[in-house]
């Protein structure tokens, strides 16, 4: 039987009970659902949707149960349409879900119709709305819910979904171009080299296409994904994915500092986005930076750093801090100051010995060191249970957004790998670098066969 999905069938309530007219309440969710669709218009362009950030009460009242109790801080919505992709420059949420997918599909037609239904998809959950028009209990009685609806009563949480395309999407293993992309692949999206001291485990490494889903929610992120791989069941594989909590890093002044898995805290130099010369600078590639469709884009490297917590722990304060270059109680410079003082890696003590060791992390990480390279973090710890020696398999999944991954990471990860002093704690063993296109335009209408939907220029 088919079943026109403006007209789900009549299904029982609840299973094994006799079929019968849908009830009413169900009926209410529906006509509530399309009151909303009705006032964003296809695409949820307009009505509030793009260009700012919606407040908790006015995020769960788009989704169509009630709201969680409390306005909870981080409940509302970020804008999914504008300049760039969210997820970037907006405040670091608590939680991340990456996930990685391999293209299956030949077919160019079948990966933009992915990437349409991704986008309006994306539109959705960041609104705090199901996957799909009629979320997880609607719809057709005999088709697959188009929501899975894990968050089905949860807000918007601050979900981000940020796209992007890895080196692979473009060329196939015996060099072809895919998807007819010939010379659209930019020079600066290769793979990154071998670096000192890799331990890269291959499941652990690369994908045609990444995204990055980051809430103040878990499940929220997690559904997110998984929502995204249902849709792309038949066209697009998950390579591999990784969870992440405990944000490492903060992209506003009005974050406080968070604090890794060796308990110092980490983002203090990061680039905010109240620098707003700063970021165009080092973080959105411009026009005739190589290609132009990534202009409005950026770069994203992946590392997976699995950190030797259990030797760490066992290191004594000084030399933990000797390291870093930073204490580890208020995240100042060892040659003085508080937390946001510059480091003064001049500055000697007794025997003209550098109060700043280096060989430290922040001496190699710092811009002085790398020809004024800064990049823009948005790293997370993880913890994966234990690797069954009793250690815990711990660490930082380093995320970092760049104009030029060639000029921005590739030296200063060579320069760490060889010298820092943290490199003997530290096991790369995930990899990745894949091109962030800007974002869908305020306005745009998605959905449909004609949609907007991101990297739309790439295909252009
Ligand atoms: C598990 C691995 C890592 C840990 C635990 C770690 C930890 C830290 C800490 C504690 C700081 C000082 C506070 C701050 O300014 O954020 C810092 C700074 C920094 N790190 Fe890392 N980091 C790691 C990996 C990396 C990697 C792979 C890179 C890039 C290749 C990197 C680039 C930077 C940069 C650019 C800074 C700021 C330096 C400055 O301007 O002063 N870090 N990191």
């Amino acid at each position: 039987m088919t079943t026109s999905p403006d007209q789900p069938d009549s299904r029982p309530s609840t299973p094994g009970a006799p079929a019968g007219p849908a009830e009413p309440a169900h009926e209410a969710r529906r006509i509530s659902r399309r009151a909303v669709l009705g006032m964003a218009g296809v695409g949820l362009a307009g009505a509030g949707l793009a260009g700012g950030f919606l407040a908790g009460s006015a995020a769960a009242s788009a989704r169509d149960t009630a709201p969680s109790a409390g306005p909870a801080e981080g409940d509302g919505a970020f804008a999914f349409l504008g300049e760039h992709q969210a997820g970037i420059t907006t405040p670091v949420q608590d939680s991340l879900h990456f996930a990685t997918w391999d293209v299956t599909t030949q077919d160019r037609d079948e990966v933009v119709a992915l990437l349409r239904a991704w986008t309006l998809a994306a539109s959705r959950m960041t609104q705090g709305l199901p996957a799909g028009e009629f979320g997880p209990m609607s719809g057709p009685y005999d088709a697959p819910p188009d929501d899975t609806g894990e968050a089905e009563g949860l807000p918007a949480s601050g979900l981000t979904i940020t796209f992007g395309f890895g080196p692979s999407f473009f060329t196939a293993a015996d060099g072809s171009a895919r998807f007819g992309l010939d010379g659209r692949k930019p020079d600066l999206l290769a793979d990154l080299p071998h670096f000192p001291g890799d331990m890269l485990e291959d499941a652990r490494c690369g994908g045609d296409l990444a995204v990055q889903a980051c809430a103040n929610d878990p499940q929220v992120a997690v559904h997110a994904i998984r929502n995204l791989a249902r849709i792309a069941f038949g066209t697009a594989s998950v390579r591999w994915s990784q969870l992440g909590y405990g944000r490492t890093s903060s992209t506003t002044t009005a974050q406080p500092t968070p604090r890794n898995l060796f308990g110092f805290k980490d983002g203090t130099a990061n680039i905010t986005s109240e620098e707003s010369s700063a970021i165009d600078e080092h973080v959105w590639v411009a026009p005739g930076d190589g290609a132009d469709w990534l202009a409005g884009g950026s770069y994203l490297v992946a590392r997976r750093i699995r950190m030797t917590i259990e030797t760490w722990d066992r290191a004594p304060l000084r030399e933990q801090e000797t390291i870093v270059g930073r204490t580890k109680g208020s995240g100042a410079p060892l040659s003085g100051g508080e937390e946001r003082t510059e480091p003064d890696f001049e500055a000697a003590g007794r025997g003209g010995v550098p109060l700043i060791d280096p060989a430290s992390h922040v001496r190699l990480a710092h811009p002085t060191s790398n020809g004024g390279a800064r990049m823009l973090r948005r790293g997370y710890n993880y913890t994966d249970g234990s690797d069954g020696l009793g250690r815990l398999d711990a660490g930082l999944f380093f995320l970092a957004y760049v104009r030029d991954p060639a000029t921005q990471y590739v030296p200063m990860q060579n320069a760490l790998a060889k010298h820092d002093l943290m490199s003997e704690y530290l096991r790369h063993t995930g990899s990745g670098i894949w091109a962030v296109p800007r974002g869908v335009a305020e306005g745009a209408m998605l959905g449909g066969d004609q949609g907007a939907f991101v990297g739309q220029e790439l295909f252009a």
